[in-house]
């Protein structure tokens, strides 16, 4: 297992819609494992694989007691809305308000290739629908005003420059 280097806004991959997994069994494990590792070392609770470069519709998660590996996610349904911080390892955590479905329907295959249907509730959902959102090339700051989302990649920018 290995710590991979995360990708960080605005790099191109983070805007692509992913390719489908093809391939599962003991690769995509192993993939999943490096993914699992580079998302507690960066200590979030979530990670798609164009936040390490690869441009695959697959993300890991562990969030709120939900911990697992999607491939080829989608969002079968959303239900009810919230209102709540949220942030992006690939945009050094900086959080921003935003609202989201107050449930969440998950559809994915896991590491073997079987698919699964999954519910979730409140900061689990969100992580659903960030995740999912990743797979189709799309960052939680691209649901935000301009205003708003100018000032999340600003101090973003900004705090880079402070490492
Ligand atoms: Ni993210």
């Amino acid at each position: 297992m290995a710590v991979r280097k995360i990708t960080e806004y605005p790099e191109e991959v983070l805007g692509k819609v992913g390719q489908p997994v093809t391939e599962f069994g003991e690769g995509l494990r192993a993939l999943c494992a490096d993914m699992f590792e580079t998302m507690y070392d960066a200590e979030g609770v979530g990670l798609a694989a164009p936040q390490i470069g690869l441009n695959l519709r697959l993300f890991v998660m562990d969030c709120e007691g939900i911990k697992l590996t999607a491939a080829n996610p989608e969002i079968v349904s959303t239900e009810g809305e919230q209102s709540g911080q949220e942030g992006c390892l690939s945009v050094g955590k900086v959080p921003a308000v935003l609202v989201r479905p107050q449930k969440a329907r998950l559809r994915a295959q896991d590491e073997n290739g079987t698919w699964f249907e999954l519910d979730a509730e409140g900061y689990a959902a969100r992580a659903f629908l960030h995740e999912t959102d990743h797979c189709d090339g799309k960052l939680f700051i691209d649901h935000l005003p301009k205003l708003r989302r100018d000032m999340v990649i600003k101090r973003f920018k900004k705090e880079k420059r402070w490492d």
